[in-house]
């Protein structure tokens, strides 16, 4: 098939071109190059010998040029980060959803009828919990005093009780708690008006916490995993906020790229979203661990304390991706961290 891969320069973006390109279908890249994701006007080593076009999805006159010949686009180009700034708005909702809206129309002039979305676990807020005697419950927000306590468990809004943390399933509700989340939420759901509109199909996969090589550097983005590494290339110990007892699942990017390419590969109805993750959730206390010993360095620290907004546990269930994707993530915790000790990683400027 052929492929328009937008944002192809970035991250998981040039991974994707990678794995289609292994399994016979033929790419082009469409990336601006924004100057927080690469700080320069040329594109990143690993793109060079793709059809590479510089220009901006936000542009009818670029993709009319680049849609003409493409079965199936899988969207990438986005800003992240954490958009904790409110200044920051427009820049996120401008490339993220005004950019997904003038994607959709051109997609609809040119007849492209088949969206891969890249979207996010970050669209669900908290993860899933439990009360021993309530049920399933969202949790209550955490008291600061509980949090200068080291009680960070967040806690039943009915009785107070720690509550367990559960697997995020695809029909949870959505909770975006930043600007960058809302912006994700948005692309959701302008993706599925397109499809009700035009007949086209959607997948709408839901990445979690993706690292591996070519992750930007220092990034505050999702970027744990980098800004360990930064530290202990520096010979400082990482640093682990709260009690390092957060769980997260860390995927590595070359399975985000094999489930894009799945999803490339099978139609859907409507607009499907699916969590993509490893299935094997770890703290983030174990990440910091097991690069520690990965690079040799000092063990990690615990600071205690949480950021306003952080979200204590986010853990995904992986059945439907299996189920409609045939997707089974590849890369163990083990090997994928021990390998990105070494990974290259690219330099940005970060978004400071
Ligand atoms: N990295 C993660 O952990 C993660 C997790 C969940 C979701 N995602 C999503 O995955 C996608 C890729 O993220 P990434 O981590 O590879 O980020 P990235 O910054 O490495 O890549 C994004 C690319 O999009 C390009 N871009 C931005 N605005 C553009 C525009 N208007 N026109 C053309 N290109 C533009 C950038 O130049 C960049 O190369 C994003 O949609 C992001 O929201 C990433
Ligand atoms: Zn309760």
């Amino acid at each position: 098939m052929r492929v328009l891969i937008t944002g192809g320069a970035g991250f998981v973006g040039s991974h994707i071109a990678d794995v289609l390109t292994e399994r016979g279908h033929e790419v082009r890249l469409l990336d601006l190059l924004i100057d927080t994701a690469h700080g320069g006007d040329r594109p990143p080593a690993w793109v060079q010998g793709y059809d590479t076009v510089l220009g901006d999805v936000r542009s009818d006159e670029v993709l009319d040029s680049v849609l003409s010949d493409v079965d199936v686009v899988c969207h990438q180009a986005a800003v992240v980060g954490h958009g904790l700034d409110p200044s920051d708005a427009p820049r996120y909702t401008g490339h993220n959803d005004h950019g997904t809206a003038v994607l959709l129309a051109a997609m609809y002039r040119a007849g492209v009828q088949r969206l891969v979305l890249a979207s996010s676990m970050v669209v669900y807020g908290e993860g899933r919990y439990s009360c021993p005697e309530h049920g399933v419950t969202p949790p209550a927000p955490r008291p600061p005093d509980a949090i200068a306590a080291g009680r960070f468990e967040p806690p039943c809004p009915r009785c107070g009780a720690d509550l367990e943390s559960l697997l995020v399933p695809e029909d949870a509700p959505l909770d975006p708690r930043s600007v960058y989340a809302a912006s994700k939420v948005a692309q959701e759901h302008l993706a599925s008006a397109w499809a009700r509109q035009t007949g086209g199909d959607v997948w709408a996969l839901r990445y979690h916490n993706v690292y591996g090589p070519r992750m930007p550097r220092d990034t505050p983005y999702a970027g744990v995993a980098s800004l360990f590494r930064s530290r202990l290339e520096r010979g400082e110990e990482p640093v682990v906020l709260e009690d390092g007892g957060q769980r997260r699942d860390f995927v590595h990017v070359r399975d985000v790229a094999l489930a894009n390419a799945l999803a490339v590969e099978r139609p859907t109805a409507g607009l499907t979203p699916v969590n993509v993750c490893s299935g094997e959730p770890h703290t983030v206390g174990e990440l910091a661990a097991e690069l520690s010993r990965a690079m040799a360095g000092p063990q990690p620290r615990i600071s205690g304390g949480a950021r306003p907004g952080d979200v204590r546990h986010v853990v995904a269930d992986p059945a439907r991706a299996r189920e409609l994707l045939g997707f089974d993530a590849a890369v163990s915790f083990a090997d994928g961290v021990t390998a990105f000790a070494t990974d290259p990683l690219r330099s940005s400027a970060g978004l400071g």
